[in-house]
């Protein structure tokens, strides 16, 4: 325990908003993936973890952090992606439940559309602390990239004209957002980050400001919540979703948000006909996959109790599954 007491977690960070405003995009970039394209229809239709070690924010921040001014002191960063489209609302909602910090993206073109106010009032109802990242500023007419750099350099750069498009667009922008009671300002003009939401503009195809947007998550997160992130051994788990993989059964996505879990470790899965046990396979960084058969039953809690063992409640997985392959068959229809 001793060992672990000045360790930090790493934040989960949930990014939201309306459908096709790049939030994929946004994760291929900082990953260097290309998940996007190989979506049907570039639809995401399940939410999904991915783990950014700090080396790698470390080096995408590099044009923002030469003086090596702020300490990067989290492992890493967790970034969960979520659908936008409409049908999807469960998924947001567990998404935000669970996050530290969530990005939620804007198109710079498009403004405020209905899931960018739905995953607004999920943020507000959780109290989850958010930035803005306010994409695609690549498509503002006459814009000139310059692949992967910070958004003051960039902006620098670019003629009049395109200055003062993004300036009407942005300004419109923040006016929207008050409308929903949100005081939000360009992260650099931010004086008090505890009342002010920032918003980053960025590109997911340039990488154009996407440094900025890393380095806010990390310094947002250090600051406003090292308690929040200081490391436990209290083992909490939340299920992200189930599926069926193939050689395994019937598998449960979990984020592990706090303690650590070993290979070996056994897990117990309440079931119709008793508890489920099964054996952690390898050890995790983050995430895991456990194996078990989908079963109720009201009896195991007690004896997981007795066992000394953990948890995770079937409830939970049968309300995400039913969800999940309701709104699957919705997305073919
Ligand atoms: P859902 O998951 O379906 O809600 O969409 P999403 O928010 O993940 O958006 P996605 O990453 O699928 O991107 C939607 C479309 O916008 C794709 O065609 C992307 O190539 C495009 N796109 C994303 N980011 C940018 C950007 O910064 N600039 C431009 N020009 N296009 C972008
Ligand atoms: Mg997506
Ligand atoms: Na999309």
């Amino acid at each position: 325990k001793n060992a672990l007491a000045n360790e930090l977690r790493s934040p989960i960070i949930c990014v939201l908003g309306h459908v096709d405003t790049g939030k994929t995009k946004i994760l291929d970039h900082i990953r260097k993936s290309n998940v996007q394209t190989g979506e049907a229809g570039g639809i995401t239709q399940q939410i999904g973890a991915t783990f950014v070690p700090i080396q790698t924010v470390k080096d995408r921040t590099e044009c923002l952090n030469q003086k090596g001014k702020l300490e990067l002191n989290v492992p890493g960063l967790l970034i969960i992606d979520t659908p936008g489209h409409e049908s999807f609302s469960n998924l947001r909602s567990r998404g935000s439940s669970l996050c530290d910090l969530s990005i939620l993206v804007i198109d710079l073109m498009h403004g405020l559309e209905p899931q960018t106010i739905e995953s607004i009032k999920l943020l507000k109802k959780g109290k989850t602390p958010f930035v803005v990242a306010l994409n695609k500023i690549d498509r503002l007419y006459g814009w000139v990239a310059h692949d992967n750099l910070n958004f003051t350099a960039t902006m620098k750069k670019q003629t009049e004209n395109v200055k003062i498009e993004f300036k009407d667009r942005c300004n419109q922008i923040l006016g929207q957002l008050a409308e929903q009671g949100l005081n939000a300002c360009l992260y650099h003009e931010n004086k008090d980050i505890r009342k002010t939401v920032s918003v980053v503009p960025t590109s997911a195809h340039t990488g154009e400001g996407i440094p900025d947007l890393m380095m806010l998550v990390v310094q947002l997160t250090q600051r406003m919540m090292a308690e929040r992130l200081a490391f436990v051994d209290i083992l909490q788990c939340t299920v992200l979703e189930v599926k069926v993989l193939l050689g395994l059964g019937t598998t449960i996505d979990v984020i592990l948000s706090q303690g650590k879990l070993r290979e070996g470790d056994q897990i117990v899965v309440s079931g119709l006909d008793g508890p489920i046990t099964s054996q952690l396979q390898h050890d995790p960084t983050y995430a895991v996959i456990l194996a078990f058969d989908v079963k109720v039953d009201k009896d195991a809690q007690d004896m997981c109790k007795e066992m000394g063992v953990t948890l995770f409640t079937a409830d939970i997985i049968y309300h995400l599954f039913d969800n999940f392959t309701a709104h699957l068959a919705a997305i073919k229809a």
